[in-house]
């Protein structure tokens, strides 16, 4: 069994980031590096200012502060600590395929392909390679295949090199990063060879117990890596889709969530409706379930799990509808505060958030955003509205026929995000909106004035007292 004394990891994002830190700090025997080919990350993770990590995550800030410098490496040298490491983690994005076969659907394995050969190439001696990144049922053939035509080609001047080819899937949610990687639920590795199993085991045991380390065939880690996310997925589906029902029955989503939730074959985690799943995997690992599913002739299977990404689009725009049809059918020349863009609290990651969706839908229907989130900036905003803050639209309200008016803003300032607004659209669950004060809010907006609250954090009656109209998701008696 092969004792890891330096591990290098490919591709220093939301997971390459925070795992490896994780690592670092509990096994100060190891000296872990995290390398990217995108330097500006690498800068930003060596950042003096810890204020200026690339990703936000609580808690992290303190353990980079720990080890950053002891064991610890962000560097873009790729090939030289691929060249050092005894054990090399594949964590690079994995995007939904944009063109060819397989678009739209199946994951695009070229950055995956790319790290499998730089690794052929520069490792030395007997190297385990990890896949962290969720990867398709079968992608560990591929990786292996590559790895090994390396060994079996390898030239004179080419360092010797065998490999083992693990998969570790990474379950870590944003936001709650560290926290799910000091207590993961459990650890699952999969693979072939007994020794590199032990190796990344023992790396593991340094702070989780045994018990919660998993060992499966590869094939099974692979497959429950996407089969956890589709999972998840769907119960978000499955109760957005009562949300629905709830609005025109006079029933409660809150109250139907907490009634199926105690039932302990249910359980009560990830039951609670919003404003449709966002986040970088749910809709990609679904959208490959499928994929994978008709590609080994299983239709009707693909079809069961697509449904799920089905609901989450139309709740999204049943949303913005709604929005409209509450403002008297048009929001034209109207202005809306949107409260949060991030696809959930306490990240400032907004790849595939709720809000994008529904902020140009009211976009498009000619409305003037005030957009407030605490970590999300700017230029990500325009970036994934597609468009620019000061270009925008041509606004022809009735004095000001030709003026080029912005169309969207960002507001920097909470207190500054509602006067003369008609809706504020509460889209993402900051705990600083949950203490709004309503009344002040009243003051500054125009009357009739709504507040649209997707993620069920105010307090009704504050909002009804506050002479305000209130919509939330899922409630049937407003
Ligand atoms: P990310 O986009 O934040 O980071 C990936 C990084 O890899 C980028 O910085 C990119 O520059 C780098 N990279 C790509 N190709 C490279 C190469 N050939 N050499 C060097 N660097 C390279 O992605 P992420 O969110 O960290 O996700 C990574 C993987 O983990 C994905 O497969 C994802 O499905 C999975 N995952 C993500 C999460 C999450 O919460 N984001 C959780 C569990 C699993
Ligand atoms: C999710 C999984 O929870 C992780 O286990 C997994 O590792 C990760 O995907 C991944 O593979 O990328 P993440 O996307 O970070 O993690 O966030 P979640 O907490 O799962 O939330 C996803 C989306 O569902 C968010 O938009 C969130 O607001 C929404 N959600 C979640 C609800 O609408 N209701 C809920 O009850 C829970």
């Amino acid at each position: 069994m092969k004792e890891i004394k330096n591990i290098c990891c490919i591709g220093a994002g939301y997971v390459g980031g925070p795992t490896m830190s994780v690592i670092a700090n509990n096994c100060p025997q190891i000296k872990v590096t995290v390398v990217d080919k995108n330097e500006e990350r690498i800068n930003l993770w060596n950042s003096e200012d810890l204020k200026n990590l690339p990703i936000f995550e609580p808690g992290l800030d303190q353990i980079i502060k720990n080890c950053r410098g002891r064991n610890l490496i962000f560097s873009t040298k790729i090939r030289e600590n691929i060249a050092l490491a005894d054990m090399v983690f594949i964590s690079v994005n994995t995007p939904t395929k944009k063109r060819g076969i397989g678009a739209g659907q199946a994951s695009d394995l070229k950055w995956v392909e790319a790290c499998a050969r730089e690794v052929a190439n520069f490792a030395k001696g007997h190297t385990i390679v990890v896949e962290k990144s969720t990867l398709p049922v079968k992608t560990a053939e591929v990786i292996k295949e590559i790895l090994d035509s390396s060994t079996r080609s390898q030239r004179k001047d080419k360092p010797l090199a065998s490999f083992d080819v693990l998969s570790n899937p990474e379950f870590l949610s944003e936001g709650s990063a560290v926290k799910d990687l000091l207590e993961p639920d459990r650890v699952l590795i999969g693979g072939e060879s007994d020794d590199a199993i032990i190796s990344l085991n023992n790396i593991y045991k340094n702070w989780v117990p045994q018990n919660k380390i998993l060992h499966t065939n590869i094939w099974s880690s692979e497959l429950a890596k996407l089969t956890a996310n589709a999972f998840l997925a769907q119960r978000i589906s499955s109760i957005n889709s009562i949300s629905a029902l709830c609005e025109t029955t006079g029933a409660d989503i809150r109250e139907v969530s907490r009634a199926i939730g105690t039932d302990s074959r249910i359980g009560s985690k990830f039951l609670a409706s919003g404003p449709g799943f966002g986040g970088s995997c749910f809709k990609k690992d679904i959208l490959n379930l499928a994929y994978l599913s008709n590609h080994f002739g299983l239709p009707e299977v693909a079809d069961f799990w697509e449904a799920v990404v089905h609901l989450n689009n139309w709740h999204q725009h049943r949303i913005s509808k709604l929005v409209i049809s509450k403002l008297f059918g048009t929001v034209s020349g109207k202005k809306i505060t949107v409260l949060g863009f991030a696809f959930k609290a306490n990240t400032n990651d907004t790849r595939e958030s709720a809000a994008i969706n529904i902020c140009k839908d009211l976009l498009e229907e000619g409305a003037y955003l005030k957009i407030h989130d605490p970590k999300v900036e700017e230029k990500q905003i325009a970036t994934d509205l597609a468009m620019n803050s000061i270009m925008s639209i041509d606004f022809k309200g009735e004095n000001q026929s030709n003026k080029k008016k912005q169309n969207w803003e960002k507001i920097t300032l909470l207190n500054n995000s509602f006067k003369d607004t008609d809706a504020v659209l509460i889209l993402t669950e900051w705990e600083e909106y949950s203490e709004i004060d309503w009344q002040l809010v009243s003051n500054s907006m125009r009357h009739p004035s709504w507040v649209f609250d997707a993620r069920s954090i105010v307090d009704p009656e504050k909002v009804l007292e506050a002479n305000l109209k209130l919509w939330r998701v899922g409630d049937g008696s407003l």
